[in-house]
């Protein structure tokens, strides 16, 4: 330990020692140096103790992103496949003793976890998320935060109670090009927002999901039992373990998996609490492999007028067999530019109306007789002088991402900045991500029970339904 290090935790001591005796806030107040201040909220050692529940494909990519971060250490792993704990053990734990259990009650009864990553199938985070609020942990949850909606408030309210640090893994949020698209709609540059539309479309086995399974998979190296959870129990069925995405009993569909990311990144940008009605369509266009879940879908949003923008439509659609062109950004469109963006770049466009409407080519003018033509015209001239009539040319601006800019890394790095300084405002707090997640989760209800959804942002809770399809009533003619 070098000797700066080895003062910074004496110092910290300290700190915490005030901190325990409830001292800290009234004996060091603003006056404190801010590195103890912000490290108070935390425990007496300055690096992150973290553990992973779920090591699969997003739960290696999330660990990675996170150790990226200075001080921050992995302390144990939980996973439910004996193959993925060993693969653990010699990808994170190869100059240490890595706990590994397929318990995750295990890690979150050890004193030497600060922080849980949970990144299981969605029929998990909330069940796992309580349970680590409860023992202490801070918790950063995979999105979609939940798997139903009436999962959100329970979330909440754990997250309240705890007074712990949560961040929800939307990760593209902390990526420069979103902040950058947040910067020039708040500033105005696109005018008042009037549509947004933005596609998750791809083309593949694997974006469609059937990630390929081990061949060993069998009752004896998978924990099924643990893995149904309050799932309906079945046998054991290696297909629905390894993609468990293609069912409705584990994951939430395309929505649920990718419209809560165009959401999340919709929502941070516009500073929108969410929509108001929800209608989505679909069907199972291409992979009829027994999943139950729709591989094309599109969705339409309303959201309301309120302070932070105008009222706007929002088109989302996931095509999971798009042979044609997949250009997969979000467009936010205004009456006087556009936005579209990407994690890597921002193209913004403006062009401004003139306020003279002009006459003439497709239009009607050329329709009127010559005399109410030059009426036309002199009344024109009159009400449209010179300087109304130009429009401001059309500007494109691009925008590309810093090299390096890592978004995963960075949603991770605030995360762990809010740990230090015992705060709970991360960028994707769990009531940010339930608004995110819950207009995802109700275009499934939308589609599967033939509805429209409405849905209060505010309070985050449903109204009555809509129907789709209101009947009419024939209209009988009497005859004479
Ligand atoms: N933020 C992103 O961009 C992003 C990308 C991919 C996945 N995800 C999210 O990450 C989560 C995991 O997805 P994935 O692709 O890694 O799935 P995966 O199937 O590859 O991994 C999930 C792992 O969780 C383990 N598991 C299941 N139940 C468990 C339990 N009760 N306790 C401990 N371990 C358990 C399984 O054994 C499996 O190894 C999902 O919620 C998904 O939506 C987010």
């Amino acid at each position: 330990m070098t000797p700066s290090r080895r003062n910074f935790i004496k110092t910290l001591s300290t700190a915490s020692a005030l901190a325990a005796t409830g001292g800290v806030n009234t004996v060091l107040g603003n006056t404190a140096p801010a590195y103890i201040r912000n490290l108070v909220g935390n425990s007496p050692n300055d690096r992150i103790r973290m553990a992973t529940i779920g090591m699969g494909i997003q739960g290696n990519s999330d660990t990675q992103a996170a150790l990226r971060n200075p001080d921050v250490e992995l302390v144990a792993v939980s996973d439910l496949y004996d193959g993925r704990l060993v693969h653990a053990k010699t990808a994170f734990g190869a100059d240490k003793a890595l706990f590994a259990t397929r318990d995750f009650r295990e890690v979150l009864a050890r004193p030497d976890v600060d922080a849980v990553l949970i990144v299981v199938p969605d029929h998990w985070h909330d069940h796992i998320t309580i349970e680590a609020l409860k023992a202490g942990k801070h918790v950063y949850c995979e999105k979609p935060m939940v798997q139903h909606l009436n999962e959100g408030k329970p979330v909440i309210d754990a997250w309240k109670k705890s007074g712990k640090t949560m961040q929800v893994g939307s990760q593209g949020i902390s990526s420069a090009a979103y902040q950058e698209a947040k910067r020039l709609v708040q500033a105005g540059e696109i005018g008042p927002i009037n549509y947004v539309e933005a596609t998750y479309d791809r083309f593949g086995a694997i974006g469609a999901w059937n990630y390929s399974i081990p061949p060993d998979a069998s009752l004896t190296t998978v924990d099924w039992d643990r893995f149904l959870g309050d799932a309906p129990k079945r046998p054991f069925d290696a297909k629905r373990f390894f993609r468990w995405r293609n069912y409705r009993d584990y994951g939430t569909g395309v929505a649920g998996d990718l419209f809560v990311h165009l959401l999340t990144g919709v929502h941070f940008v516009t500073n929108s609490l969410g929509p108001t009605r929800i209608f989505s369509s679909g069907n199972l266009a291409y992979w009829n492999d027994g999943r139950d879940v729709p591989d094309v879908m599109t969705t339409v949003m309303e959201y309301p007028k309120t302070d932070a923008h105008a009222a706007f439509q929002m088109v989302l659609r996931v095509n999971f067999a798009n042979a044609g062109k997949i250009n997969n950004v979000t467009r936010i469109v205004g009456s006087e530019g556009q936005i579209e963006f990407s994690q890597n770049s921002l193209i913004l466009t403006k062009k401004k109306l003139s306020i003279a409407p002009g006459y003439g080519g497709y239009d009607s003018y050329f329709t009127f007789t010559p005399e109410v033509q030059q009426e036309f015209v002199k009344q024109y001239d009159a009400q449209y002088p010179p300087d109304t009539r130009t429009a401001e040319p059309a500007k494109e601006i691009r925008f590309d991402a810093p090299k390096g800019d890592d978004a995963h890394a960075q949603h991770f790095g605030n995360f762990f900045k809010n740990v230090r300084e015992g705060s709970q405002n991360t960028v994707e707090d769990p009531i940010f991500a339930f608004r995110a997640a819950a207009p995802a989760l109700a275009c499934n209800e939308s589609y599967f029970e033939q509805k429209v959804v409405n849905w209060n942002p505010v309070t985050m809770t449903k109204n009555v339904p809509t129907p789709v399809v209101t009947a009419k009533k024939p209209v009988v003619r009497k005859k004479k």
